[in-house]
């Protein structure tokens, strides 16, 4: 089992070894006191993994209840969140206790802000079981629920006691879920490592099982250094941002129906880069994003996205920061005013 472990405001191990779903019980046994959890997932993942979890569990001494939601963004709710504080309530669940995110970066998400909020914070642990999830969401403590005017709008860092990360559960996923992940790994590569750029450039969607746990391990231990250097998300921890400004923008405007996040955010990289790169970089950049069967290209209006991205929450008083790649690997922050930023955007 390889560990890489987080130093931030809570240490904290991120667990990654194939088959260790089967093993949740005993990490988590040796991570909290409690023999009382709560597990929280969504119905598709609850068919694929939720009685190996709760067997294993149950197998380490733990009583165990669990609360399934319906699959999907539309469940990243206020509704959604209510139902899981009553349920906590309903099963008992202490300050003491702890709570279990099983599934993807929805799940992820919703039972971070519940575990942050729930009795004023209790522990949980991620069990992440998409590409996406693994590499991104489940490391680094930012939890969260949409509201209707948008996207993680309600939210609060709190970090996990431990994340399992088991890459063979990234077989059952379908193709569009891991290039949604891919196009992450993509992003990590461009901001922080040259080798793992040529590595995943040297593969495709078809063939990319056989580097996937390169793939986990180097995303995650460049999270874990992003996260350990500006936890709070102040400086540095803006780099994993490569691609999101406008990728945000173009999830907004097709209504967070036609693209997934990954989508967007591969269609993102590709606009920054070739409003400010060298054309070999673009290249590149661009025949990697296709070997993953991600979009290059994006057909929406350039000034309606420009219009999103000014109501980007991550927009500071009439100005914007965003990230360019000049080299493979290197990352750096800009901040520009909004009009300057619409002006490079719009090539003026
Ligand atoms: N997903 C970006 C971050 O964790 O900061």
């Amino acid at each position: 089992m390889k560990t890489i472990t987080v130093k931030a405001s809570i240490s904290y191990n991120i667990y990654i070894e194939r088959g260790s779903i089967k093993n949740c019980g005993n990490i988590i046994a040796d991570t909290v006191k409690t023999r009382r959890t709560a597990v929280i997932t969504d119905d598709i993942v609850d068919g694929l993994y939720g009685k190996t979890v709760t067997d294993s569990l149950e197998k380490a001494g733990f009583s165990v209840c669990k609360f399934v939601f319906p699959n999907g963004e539309s469940s990243k709710s206020t509704e959604t969140l209510n139902q899981i504080y009553t349920f906590l309530c309903e099963n008992n669940i202490t300050r003491t206790d702890c709570i279990i995110a099983l599934g993807g970066g929805v799940v992820g998400d919703i039972t971070g802000f519940a575990a942050a909020t729930f009795l004023r914070g209790l522990d949980y642990i991620q069990i992440p079981t998409t590409l996406l999830a693994q590499i991104d969401s489940s490391v680094g403590g930012k939890t969260a629920i949409d509201l209707p005017c948008g996207k993680n709008l309600v939210g609060a860092f709190k970090q996990p006691k431990c994340v399992i990360c088991d890459s063979d559960v990234l077989s059952t996923l379908s193709d569009e879920i891991l290039s949604d992940g891919m196009a992450e790994a993509i992003k990590y590569g461009m901001i922080r490592d040259s080798r793992l750029f040529d590595l995943i450039a040297s593969h495709t969607l078809e063939n990319v099982s056989e580097i996937i746990d390169d793939i986990v391990y180097s995303s995650v231990s460049i999270k874990r250094d992003v996260v350990e250097n500006d936890e709070f998300d102040t400086g540095e921890r803006m780099i994993l941002n490569f691609g999101h400004t406008l990728g945000h923008a173009v999830e907004s405007y097709y209504n967070y129906e036609t693209y997934t996040h990954g989508s967007a955010v591969a269609m993102g990289m590709c606009m920054i880069t070739e409003r400010e790169c060298a054309p070999e970089i673009l290249e590149k950049l661009k025949n990697c994003i296709t070997a993953y069967r991600l979009p290059v290209k994006c057909d929406a209006p350039v000034h309606e996205l420009l219009k999103l991205c000014s109501n980007d929450k991550k927009r500071e008083s009439g100005n914007i920061n965003y990230i360019v790649c000049r080299e493979i690997g290197k990352a750096e922050i800009k901040r520009v005013t909004v009009d300057e930023f619409n002006r490079l955007m719009e090539g003026k």
